[in-house]
């Protein structure tokens, strides 16, 4: 395994050309998650969900936003499938809200929350768009987050559940699936450094939510394909691509790589954990959570492997001594993102930077997918998720977002670069359709191609939105 990536100089290409064909039967959409955009978080009998609570509490998310509007999805959906088809996607991937199918998480279905995303599905197969469901992004249930959330053994079980209720009520139509989404994430945001929901700071916990977030991935892999036996099936990873600040970052390097990565994709697609990883964390946890079989169940194969990918993560071994920077692309709060590795420090990056303060870095998808592809022979990728925030606004009925184009532009130059290196890429999912709740920094940063006024809920398709339609139109890089 490659542990270092090598960071491309002066060689360095500029991912800006135009041109660049991608294969018919490559696809290309865009990405949403359910309590990002569907808002009527209490409508047709949906339950509370983490996100709910963490949001209602102060402090937690910018300027105390919520998910309970947001982009009024929930109540919009017809007009916004004409906008996907006014856009071209090819391919639409969405997630289902678990409260909305099972308003406590286990138990009877609740039937309003399956028939919306039955209205979905048929609305975009109307439309020739390809539903991608995710079944997890986020939203667990409050009841089972009350019961330990995903440090419980038994969330996973649950999860289990409730993949089975949607894919039986969705399987006859939804082709393409994807367990979870960013696992990470739920595991070390939520309750590691606390940013996430449930805002829990414990890193024990966060590496018990790892271990059930995988096990759920297995369990739901399995039911999948019982239930549903000719659909592809996925998971989705956020991918840190990480890079050494100096030439005795090594380590620094090899143990954020194995919190960050190898600790998903070793048990998911290899079996078992990283050796390395359970030493770095032994003072933190005796990985007492991995019983007996669970490996078997979270080693299954997949059809593609989903790739999100935003910037690159730099790191140096930390003195001890002076200030520590903490730049790791997500707010601190209070807790720490990475058990186990106190001695790693976080080096700002050289811009330039979108609105997240993220570093765009190219190179750094090229190298990833280069990586993936050499790592796991025959399993395809797809980018399930890129794309940017930036300030926009609206000016005489117009949004010119010329940073979100030519961002939008370098990435699926580097994807295409990849390609003709021989990896076998699918398909791409640009974050997001719609302008909606980026989590903890609520409304205040925009990454849709189609802009949302949140006073009057009008969308207007910004320039990068139209640039989209006509690569999807040409299956070519435009001008
Ligand atoms: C990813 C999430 C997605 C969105 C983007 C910006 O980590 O999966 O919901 O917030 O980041």
């Amino acid at each position: 395994m490659t542990i270092q990536m090598q960071v491309h100089t002066r060689d360095s290409p500029d991912y800006r050309d135009s041109g660049l064909e991608f294969p018919a039967d490559f696809i290309i959409g865009a990405a949403t998650a359910a309590y990002q955009i569907e808002g009527a978080t209490t409508a047709d009998g949906r339950g509370a969900s983490i996100w709910d609570t963490f949001s209602a509490t102060p402090g937690k998310v910018v300027n105390g936003d919520t998910g309970a509007v947001a982009d009024d999805h929930y109540n919009r959906l017809e007009a916004d499938l004409d906008l996907m088809a006014e856009l071209g996607l090819e391919a639409y991937r969405f997630s289902i809200s678990w409260p909305r199918i099972q308003p406590t998480g286990s138990g009877a279905v609740n039937q309003a929350g399956i028939d919306f995303y039955s209205r979905l599905v048929d609305g975009l197969l109307a439309r020739g768009i390809r539903p991608i469901a995710t079944l997890y992004h986020w939203d667990l249930p409050q009841t089972l987050e009350d019961a330990g959330g995903w440090t419980n053994r038994e969330t996973a079980l649950r999860f289990a559940g409730y993949a089975r209720h949607v894919a039986e009520a969705l399987g006859d139509r939804v082709a393409v699936w994807t367990t979870l989404n960013e696992p990470w994430c739920s595991a070390f945001l939520g309750y590691g450094s606390g940013s996430h929901a449930p805002g829990r700071t414990d890193g024990a916990a966060a590496l018990a939510a790892m271990h059930h977030l995988n096990l759920a991935h297995g369990l739901a892999v399995r039911v999948l394909r019982e239930v549903v036996p000719r659909a592809q099936v996925s998971v989705t990873l956020n991918f840190h691509v990480v890079r050494g600040h100096d030439d005795a970052s090594g380590d620094a390097v090899r143990r954020i790589d194995a919190l960050a990565n190898r600790s998903f994709t070793q048990p998911m697609l290899h079996g078992g954990y990283p050796a390395d990883l359970i030493e770095d964390t032994a003072a933190v946890t005796d990985w007492s959570f991995v019983l007996p079989g669970d490996i078997e169940i979270i080693h299954q194969p997949l059809d593609f492997l989903g790739v999100n990918y935003y910037s690159t993560t730099r790191v140096r071994a930390w003195d001890g001594v002076s200030p520590r920077e903490h730049a790791d692309g997500h707010k601190n709060a209070g807790g720490s993102a990475w058990p186990g590795s106190e001695s790693v420090e976080f080096v700002r990056q050289d811009g330039p930077y979108t609105s997240m303060g993220w570093n765009i870095a190219p190179d750094g998808l090229e190298q990833l997918l280069l990586r993936l592809s050499a790592e796991n022979p025959g399993l395809p990728l797809a980018i399930t998720e890129n794309g940017a925030a930036f300030e926009d606004e609206v000016a005489d009925g117009r949004v010119r977002d010329e940073e979100r184009t030519d961002y939008l532009r370098r990435h699926f130059t580097a994807a295409h670069r990849a390609m003709q290196q021989g990896v076998d890429l699918r398909g791409y999912l640009v974050w997001s359709l719609l302008d909606n709740f980026e989590w903890g920094y609520g409304y205040s940063r925009r990454f849709g191609i189609v802009f949302v006024d949140y006073d009057t809920q009008e969308r207007t398709i910004k320039d990068s939105g139209r640039w989209v339609a006509r690569l999807i139109e040409r299956h070519a890089i435009p001008e």
